[in-house]
């Protein structure tokens, strides 16, 4: 049975510093609808090497791979940016990308932000066109995901984070999807009209008997001044929009083993408040049929 990860050779009663090794996930395919990762980002052997070059080129010494808070950093081992709060993680789309794609197949993402699917593209070969509201690289272009400037049928697999409600203020444009409340009020009807707009969009784009992966997860609140709480089960109603456009391939639950999760404010609050800290997210892969 492969492992998802290399394990720490600790015994579990003592504690364990991790090494980068024990954080970062193997590269090959995972058999099962259950992506465990431990980290965010993947270490890229290809660009640890061309990254390497350069710097001997200009006469400066290799860059170590390390260990900063729960990341690991170094030539190689980052894809997208990790302080773009809200970035995918990579070992997730390049999970996508090999299973779905081809060697120079188009790949879009229209809601690109820092980049993370046109790395895992360049990492993989593939031709990436990355799209944003609020670009973080000037190679992804500035647009409206409800729009795309694309021609219909032209792409071979579409890749899309989108915003999960409110939680994260990405840009001051009145167009970000992420400043529409997926619960509230309205009971999340601009939200999900939005998001149809922008499945609508990649099924135009996508080929047919083409994938497209979304990764998403659902939402829970405190109510501000009253009490109660709100679920808002933002998966089960994008993958009901997305069944009117796509056939459905398969359901996969994303775990990143987050210690954060484990710390003892977070931890209490959810046993105290009876409520649960979202422990996946879910990918969900369609086919343009
Ligand atoms: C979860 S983040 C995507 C992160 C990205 N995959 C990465 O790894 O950096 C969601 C992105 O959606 C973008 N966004 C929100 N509304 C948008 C819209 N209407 N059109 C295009 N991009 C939009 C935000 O600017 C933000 O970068």
């Amino acid at each position: 049975m492969p492992r998802p990860f290399r394990e720490s050779r600790d015994d579990h009663n003592k504690p364990h510093r991790p090494t980068p090794r024990d954080l970062r996930p193997d590269l090959r395919i995972f058999p099962t609808t259950l992506w465990e990762y431990p980290s965010q980002h993947y270490d890229s052997p290809a660009m640890r090497e061309a990254q390497k070059k350069q710097r001997l080129q200009r006469g400066e010494e290799p860059r170590k791979i390390e260990i900063q808070g729960d990341a690991v950093v170094g030539s190689g081992s980052m894809q997208g940016d990790k302080d773009y709060v809200g970035a995918t993680p990579s070992w997730v789309i390049w999970q996508l990308l090999s299973r779905y794609t081809r060697e120079n197949d188009i790949v879009v993402d229209p809601m690109c932000g820092s980049g993370t699917t046109l790395d895992v593209c360049r990492d993989l070969k593939r031709n990436g066109v990355g799209f944003d509201l609020n670009p973080q690289r000037p190679e992804i272009q500035r647009n409206d995901s409800r729009k795309l400037p694309l021609e219909k049928d032209s792409v071979d697999f579409v890749f899309i984070d989108p915003p999960y409600s409110t939680h994260v203020e990405y840009s001051d444009d009145e167009r970000c999807i992420g400043k529409l409340d997926s619960g509230g009020e309205d009971g999340g009807k601009a939200y999900y009209r939005a998001m149809e707009e922008v499945i609508r969009e990649m099924h135009r784009v996508l080929k047919d008997r083409r994938y497209m992966g979304l990764y998403v997860s659902d939402s829970w609140r405190k109510k501000k001044n009253e009490k109660g709480s709100e679920f808002m089960p933002i998966g089960f109603e994008l993958f009901s929009i997305m069944r009117k456009y796509f056939a459905p391939v398969d359901i996969i639950s994303c775990v990143r083993h987050n210690k954060k999760l484990e710390l003892g404010n977070w931890r209490k609050a959810a046993e105290e408040g009876n409520f649960f800290l979202r422990g996946f997210n879910y990918c969900f892969i369609m086919r343009k049929v």
